[in-house]
């Protein structure tokens, strides 16, 4: 069973309550109860954490590199600034979306820039909480589609053989 780590960064515990002209009425938890819902239905296992801290992302975006397969992340403030979170998810070299839920290319200047976009198979800003949901589903799909690819390659079928031997 596919499974993806979704981190939520600094101040997005307070959804629902923080800035809802921006960030609209959705808490925090009912974002995560659909995300595990649509986890349910495409069967995949989601592990979903909030952290304030960077250091404490990085950590787990480290921890990630044995037993997941994709990360989905809205590093939130830690977007513009870090150069760690950055650093941590090249390395582990996962394919990861980066979620938000505001369109951060339409708000200030200091938000138009991502350090985590570089490293991002994509991006997914403006729609949301149904962004997060369809970070899901892209992740799934380039998920599902790389394994078929490599179970189809020639070195998987001469694998395959040798087993059957
Ligand atoms: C955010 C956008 C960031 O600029 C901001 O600092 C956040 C939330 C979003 O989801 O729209 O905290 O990542």
């Amino acid at each position: 069973m596919l499974r993806i780590l979704v981190l939520h960064g600094p101040n997005l515990n307070l959804l629902g309550t923080r800035e809802q002209s921006v960030y609209g009425p959705t808490s925090l938890d009912a974002i995560d109860s659909s995300l595990t819902k649509l986890a349910e239905e495409l069967a995949l296992e989601v592990d979903i954490r909030q952290s304030n801290n960077e250091g404490e992302l990085v950590t787990w975006i480290q921890e990630a590199r044995s037993g997941y397969d994709g990360v989905i992340i809205n590093p939130a403030a830690y977007t513009h600034t870090s150069v760690a979170i950055r650093d941590a998810l090249a390395a582990v070299a996962l394919p990861t979306v980066e979620v938000h839920l505001s369109n951060i290319h339409q708000r200030e200047a200091f938000r138009h820039q991502s350090y985590v976009a570089g490293v991002a198979l994509g991006q997914i800003s403006g729609l949301g909480p149904t962004g997060y949901l369809l970070a899901l589903r892209g992740l799934h799909d380039y998920l599902t589609s790389r394994r078929q690819k490599k179970s189809h390659s020639p070195m998987a079928s001469s694998r395959q053989k040798k087993r059957a031997r």
